[in-house]
């Protein structure tokens, strides 16, 4: 039985001594595979006789069990070190401060819609999206603005080419008719801000071709211009960070709302500087209105039913007012140098609470 013992030392301590899983693995073959030794011991039993076969047979059984065991715990501890070293090799350090010449900076129009949407989620609004092609359906028609209405001209149109029915798709002039495919997709009460891209054939010191705007709706059975006008102040304070901004309610017309006004903040511009939220002066930064029963109707609401208020404005004039960019078309330069100056530093998401523009 000595050979039986020795045996069993030797092919333990070689368990023991295997460095990696594939030498465990060698082990395992030369003491249990088919033509391990073990494996081969236990096919001599056949040659023994009965007492000595059962008294042989159990011992081996040990020995093989024992073998088994050993080869189980060592193949568990050799993962265990490899997913320790791994786990030490891919360790990041958490608490190291940000890459240092990190160059990459948010665009202030990024920046501005950014804070706009900020401000209306904290009041509740969704964000709406639409297409940047759009139909005559929604860019106007829906909108109150049948073909030869006047207001046509006014929106320097993009048309693309015709159709085989003549109609024609357009660049969407304004963010308004995603009023229109929201009020057609939802049911009230709707409370929604769309910013986006818009187009107007229009290229000068104060307009670019491409421009942004954001568009707000509030559709359902009650809401009134006086919460049309507290929800804008409340925002204009919030986005101007001035508390008790002037602010004008100046009636003006726009065909897809009914009454209909702009609104001007007040400001100075002494000595060639424009200070926001004192002063004699008067700004223009959105129009806005009670939405009109036309509108309602060709999305299919009962003006009976249901009523509300919208509004739209220019994402680029009132990211130029609050951070004092002069020159319009500088937005689409892509100059760097721009951005360096006027770009936000990306981890400082703008949140009302935390803050929008630190
Ligand atoms: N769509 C208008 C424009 O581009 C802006 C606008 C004015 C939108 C009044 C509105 C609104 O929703 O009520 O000039």
């Amino acid at each position: 039985m000595d050979n039986l013992e020795s045996l069993r030392d030797e092919m333990l301590a070689a368990v023991n001594a295997a460095a990696s899983l594939a030498d465990l693995d060698e082990v395992r073959v030369a003491a249990l595979g088919k033509k391990g030794r073990v494996t081969g011991l236990m096919k001599e039993l056949g040659g023994l006789d009965p007492d000595a076969r059962r008294a042989r047979g159990q011992a081996l059984n040990v020995v093989k069990d024992e073998l088994a065991a050993a080869l189980d715990a060592r193949r568990q501890s050799l993962e265990d070190a490899a997913l320790e070293a791994q786990l030490a090799a891919e360790s990041l350090d958490v608490t190291l401060p940000a890459r240092p010449d990190a160059q990459g900076m948010i665009h202030p129009i990024s920046q501005t819609m950014d804070e706009v949407t900020a401000i209306f989620a904290q009041m509740g609004f969704t964000v709406a999206e639409g297409p940047e092609i759009e139909d005559d359906f929604h860019n106007f028609t829906a909108l109150n603005i049948p073909p030869e209405h006047p207001a046509r001209q006014m929106h320097d149109t993009f048309y693309l080419p015709e159709q085989a029915d003549g109609s024609r798709y357009v660049l969407r002039t304004h963010t308004s008719p995603v009023q229109i495919r929201t009020m057609v997709g939802q049911k009230p009460p709707i409370r929604i801000v769309a910013p986006g891209r818009t187009y107007r054939c229009d290229s000068d010191m104060t307009h670019t071709p491409m421009f942004h705007q954001i568009e707000g709706l509030v559709i359902d059975k009650t809401t009134n211009f006086g919460h049309l006008k507290g929800c804008l102040i409340e925002f204009i304070e919030t986005y101007f960070e001035v508390s008790n901004v002037p602010v004008r309610f100046r009636p003006s017309f726009f065909p897809f709302t009914e009454p209909s006004a702009e609104v001007d903040i007040g400001c100075s511009r002494k000595g060639g500087e424009l200070h926001i939220g004192a002063g004699a002066d008067w700004l223009e930064i959105l129009g806005c209105g009670m939405v009109h029963p036309n509108v309602l109707i060709a999305c299919g609401l009962d003006p009976a039913e249901y009523q509300g208020f919208a509004f739209g404005m220019g994402i680029e004039r009132i990211a130029m007012l609050k951070y004092g960019i002069p020159d319009l078309r500088t937005f689409f330069d892509a100059d760097l140098r721009w951005l360096r100056h006027y770009g936000f530093v990306p981890l400082d998401l703008p949140t009302v609470t935390g803050g929008l523009s630190r």
